[in-house]
């Protein structure tokens, strides 16, 4: 009998594999380090931010949790890659972006471009075949046929899209399912905060990671549950883990409510390199290797 009956005996469901290989996964990742030389950033730095949807992503897979996984803002591609880079052949890739139509991009948070998204993810290994690309303003987006696992949300900055990109994500997720918000406290785009926060005081999205300062993510769960399952898997990753001291993460309230607080080593290279090792380490040895 196979290891894939037996696990599947043994009532732990089928394994699914990432579809791309280790050996480019881990050139993305020398990639970031090298200080993103070919996938131009349209944000700000993902060493770490990476890392931590890798760790979601990797325990959603142990428990055989499938679905869409994408961002909204994809721009050159830069961490729709790294997240891309997570998924299995039971999961549906997705990216979203105005691209060339940008007079839809009204508060004029970078410009996507199609084709450069499209050589870049070439580069890396991703199959554009593979992905459901919506070319549009996201206030446009319909009912996904999946439940969203990981989403990331880097288009429009405004109040009214934030909004409504996170409501798109709360109707559409899985109950597992996690999305990172981009520039959560960034003083140049206010509104992604006050949205953000008006969702959690109305109970309807949890959050439970917070890294910063600069480029600032948050990290949300679709359920109560979800954020107090990945609030205690990083809590026992963080007493094994150099990066964060072995020891307890520090909290930070947000909105009300007490979450994990990573804070960025600075912008300085060598501190970088190390979170990427570290997620490096995560794909090659942590990771399920097929
Ligand atoms: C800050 S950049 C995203 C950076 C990207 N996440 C990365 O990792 O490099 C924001 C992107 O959102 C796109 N955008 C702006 N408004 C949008 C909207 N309403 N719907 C979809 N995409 C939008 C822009 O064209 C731009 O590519």
């Amino acid at each position: 009998m196979g290891l894939l009956a037996l696990l599947t005996l043994a009532g732990k469901g089928p394994i699914c594999c990432p579809l791309t290989p280790v050996r480019i996964r881990t050139a993305y990742i020398d990639e970031v380090a090298r200080g993103s030389r070919q996938v131009k950033r349209g944000g700000g730095k993902i060493h770490h931010n990476a890392l931590f949807a890798q760790m979601i992503a990797a325990d959603q897979r142990r428990r055989s949790v499938c679905g869409g996984v994408g961002e909204i803002g994809v721009h050159h591609g830069h961490f729709f890659i790294a997240l891309a880079h997570t998924a299995c052949a039971c999961d549906s890739m997705f990216a979203a972006d105005v691209f060339g139509a940008q007079h839809l991009n009204v508060d004029h948070s970078g410009r996507g471009d199609k084709a450069k998204f499209l050589s870049n993810i070439a580069k890396f290994g991703l199959n554009s075949s593979l992905i459901t690309l919506f070319e549009g303003s996201s206030l446009n987006l319909r009912k996904p046929p999946w439940q969203l696992r990981l989403l990331s949300i880097d288009g429009g900055h405004t109040d009214r899209i934030t909004t409504n990109d996170l409501v798109w994500f709360l109707e559409n997720a899985h109950p597992t399912g996690v999305a990172i918000l981009d520039d959560y406290d960034n003083s140049g785009w206010p509104d992604v905060k006050t949205a953000v926060d008006r969702l959690i005081r109305e109970g309807k999205v949890f959050p439970f990671l917070y890294v910063g300062p600069d480029h600032s993510k948050l990290f949300v769960a679709s359920t109560m549950h979800a954020a107090a399952h990945y609030s205690e898997l990083l809590a026992a990753y963080a007493v094994s883990s150099p990066q964060l001291n072995n020891s307890a993460i520090p909290t930070l309230q947000v909105a009300g409510i007490s979450i994990h607080k990573v804070l960025q080593t600075g912008d300085a290279r060598a501190p970088l390199v190390r979170w990427a090792k570290e997620w490096k380490g995560w794909v090659q040895h942590r990771d399920m290797v097929c």
